[in-house]
């Protein structure tokens, strides 16, 4: 049997990605371990998720990375950077993770690391893509596994799944409905790859 791929997931909020992905881990259906969760919000659920499901959560938190009381983006990269690279991983994926990676760790990471974003990139790239899809009034909506570039939401794609925008839809239905197809299209793509 091949060995598995140490796998690291980047979150900031609810974390419904992640536990996907760590059950189809934990559940032999994808060919990898994940092996931590690195998290950038206290209190955030996905922190409750991983230790509910026995994962080592890191919270590193820019508040605690102040320069002259304000944020310091590079002091809170490189302890992001500090604990992706003790952590080894084969494969990073970002789920939900609400920053920009900064360009320190998209060099030594650029190459394994992988987002998964709420519409049927390249159109609506960056923040609200369900809101964006909906104000446009398009009559489908997705979701799309691609690499990490410096560009947000620009990467090549992996894999992109869709489904029909309804006539009543709002933001929150389709976010309901997308959530389910976001799970098994990041872990279809995760198949593919592993
Ligand atoms: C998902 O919509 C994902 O596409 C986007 O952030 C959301 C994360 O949801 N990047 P969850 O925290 O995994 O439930």
């Amino acid at each position: 049997m091949k060995k598995k791929k140490r796998l690291v997931v980047l979150a900031s909020g609810e974390g419904s990605n992640f536990e996907a992905i760590a059950l189809a881990a934990a559940h032999a259906e994808i060919a990898a371990e994940v092996v931590g969760l690195l998290c950038n919000r206290a209190g955030a659920p996905v922190l409750e998720r991983a230790t509910r499901l026995g994962i080592a959560a890191h919270l590193v938190d820019p508040n605690h990375y102040l320069r002259d009381g304000k944020p310091d983006r590079e002091a809170y990269e490189s302890a992001l950077l500090e604990r992706l690279t003790a952590l080894r991983p084969d494969l990073i994926c970002l789920a939900g993770y609400m920053r920009i990676i900064g360009d320190e760790i998209l060099e030594k990471f650029g190459d394994r690391m992988l987002n998964i974003h709420p519409s049927l990139l390249p159109k609506y790239r960056g923040l609200n893509a369900l809101k964006q899809a909906l104000d446009a009034g398009e009559k489908k909506a997705g979701c799309t596994v691609h690499w990490v570039i410096p560009a947000v939401d620009a990467g090549p794609i992996v894999l992109q799944r869709e489904l029909p925008i309804l006539d009543n839809d709002t933001e929150a239905s389709l976010r309901d409905r997308l959530r389910p197809l976001e799970h098994a299209t990041y872990i279809e793509a995760l198949k593919k790859l592993l």
